[in-house]
């Protein structure tokens, strides 16, 4: 039975109250050289790993990246353990205003003057009515998540996985999924692909090259391919990249989201907020929330995928197979089908647990307060901010065993579900909802749907695949090198 992490469920600390060790160095430099350590002499596992090591704690003081000149304070309280991070849940106790990039904020001018949902604390009035008006949307829209994820992804993206493949031996997932994953939100959402309406063309691009502005901070190994790693630290970590690079494309977004959304500023008028300040945030939870994470996400599901080879893919298969002869309408998936596939739901949660595709939390102390590893408890001043790098959090070997470190593709099936309160990607327990008063994710319960269709999809159209990892900017980096196409997609 896992032990009962949740501070809000707990009796007061019995662990005796020491001084949280660590220090932040000399200023300017210790922040530079943390930074470095981070992304390029240590990387980020091993910056942890070896501060942990240094203390004998999992919870201690550190400066995060990206330091100077880009954050006036890179001081963080570090959360490593399953038993400490919750804390970053309890908006009773942290203030989550402006921290949704860590300790740098990138500038209002490039969300139309505002800040979205994304940075507001729920203390903040408008967070209410802007996650509400999120939640609106994605209900008035669940009939067609199904139907776009079908066109987009098992129409187009396999056809074009298989054409590349056909074409060069090797198919560029993350640049085929960046293309369709844009266009199947646009149409889930809204019903208008963006490829498809209006004079501006390559939305999906322009996106990306908004997303980055804000992402280059967190962002390392891109440019060192062609250039030496202090010329990337310079471009990327030092100075924001100016805003007004992403500026036409941004204006091209707007354009398809003043289109795009009517149904959406009605609802919005109803809540009491401007069209104008329903369209940018629209725009930023489509196109980086949503996009964003499919980004990151959708490859990291590949990667361990991939890793695991062809006994786990022709499990998958036959489930995946008797789920829609049982439960689906003419071969194709339905939400009935879907609900009886309990190793695909496993293996998405498993992914979801061992690579959370947004790595850190973080908010303010809004009060003092004592925070407990499993070892110490520590008191913590109102004012600091609470740091959390969430796969180590949640590969904690207390809950998850001596295999936490390990992709178990069934760790949820069955009994395994009554882990599911320990995953926390969508910062909170998967067992909870994202609410106006919480900071969950709005687009949970979506996303947890559209990398299950992916999965099935995947396994109703191939017997199994092959594919080459790699890393890219934010996460996993994927070329798919063979396919093995169901016997009756073969036939076609
Ligand atoms: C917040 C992850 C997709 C909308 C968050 C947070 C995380 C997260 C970790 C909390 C950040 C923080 O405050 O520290 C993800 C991942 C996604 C994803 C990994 C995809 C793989 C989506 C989608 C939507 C969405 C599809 C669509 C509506 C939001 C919003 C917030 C949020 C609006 C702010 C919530 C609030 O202010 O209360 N997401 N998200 N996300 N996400 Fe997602």
């Amino acid at each position: 039975m896992a032990p009962n992490l949740f501070p809000s469920e707990k009796s007061p600390p019995l662990l005796p109250v020491k001084d949280i060790p660590g220090n932040y160095g000399t200023p300017f430099f210790s922040p530079i050289k943390d930074r470095l350590d981070y992304y390029y002499f240590k990387g980020h596992d091993a910056f942890f790993q070896s501060k942990i090591n240094l203390y004998g704690s999992t919870v201690f003081r550190t400066n995060m990246p990206p330091g100077p000149f880009m954050a006036s304070n890179p001081r963080v309280i570090a959360v490593l353990d399953a038993n400490s991070f919750p804390i970053l849940f309890d908006v009773s106790k942290v203030e989550k205003k402006d921290v949704f990039t860590g300790t740098y904020m990138p500038t209002t001018k490039l969300t139309g003057g505002y800040r979205v949902c994304s940075y507001l604390d729920p203390s903040e009035p408008a967070h209410a009515k802007i996650k509400q008006l999120l939640f609106t949307l994605l209900a008035s829209r669940k009939d067609a998540v199904i139907p776009a994820f079908r066109s987009a992804f098992a129409d187009q993206l396999f056809a074009a996985v298989d054409s590349k493949l056909a074409s060069s031996g090797r198919a560029d997932f993350n640049a085929i999924n960046d293309e369709i994953s844009f266009d199947f939100l646009g149409e889930a959402y809204f019903g208008a692909r963006p490829s498809k309406v209006g004079a501006a063309s390559g939305l999906a691009g322009k996106a990306t090259t908004w997303l980055s502005l804000q992402l280059a901070p967190l962002a390392s190994n891109i440019v060192t391919k062609y250039l030496p790693w202090f010329i990337e630290d310079l471009l990327l970590h030092t100075f924001p990249i100016p805003s007004f690079v992403a500026k036409p494309g941004y204006k091209d977004l707007c354009a398809y989201f003043q289109s795009a959304g009517t149904a959406v500023f009605e609802a919005a008028g109803k809540l009491g907020l401007s069209r104008d300040e329903a369209c940018h945030n629209i725009l930023f939870a489509t196109s980086f929330n949503s996009y964003g994470g499919l980004k990151v996400f959708f490859p990291s599901l590949f990667k361990y995928l991939a890793a695991s080879g062809i006994e786990l893919h022709a499990r998958l298969a036959a489930e995946v197979r008797a789920a829609v002869a049982a439960a689906g309408e003419n071969g194709r998936l339905t939400l009935a089908a879907l609900e009886k596939m309990e190793l695909v739901k496993s293996v998405v949660y498993e992914v979801l647990r061992i690579d959370p595709p947004v790595q850190f939390q973080y908010a303010h102390a809004k009060q003092d307060f004592v925070i407990e590893s499993h070892v110490a408890a520590f008191q913590v001043r109102k004012g600091e901010m609470l740091f959390g790098y969430q796969p180590f959090a949640t590969r904690d070997p207390v809950v998850f065993g001596p295999n936490a470190d390990k992709f178990v593709p069934d760790r949820f099936v069955g009994d395994g579900a009554k882990l599911l309160r320990y995953v926390w990607w969508s910062n909170g327990p998967e067992t909870e909802d994202p609410t106006v008063g919480n900071k969950q994710c709005a687009g949970k319960n979506f996303v947890v749907l559209v990398a299950r269709l992916l999965v099935a999809e995947l396994f109703l159209y191939y017997d199994t695949f092959t594919a080459e990892v790699g890393t890219s900017a934010l996460g996993a980096q994927i070329f798919i090198t063979s396919v093995t196409k169901a016997k009756a997609k073969a036939q076609l």
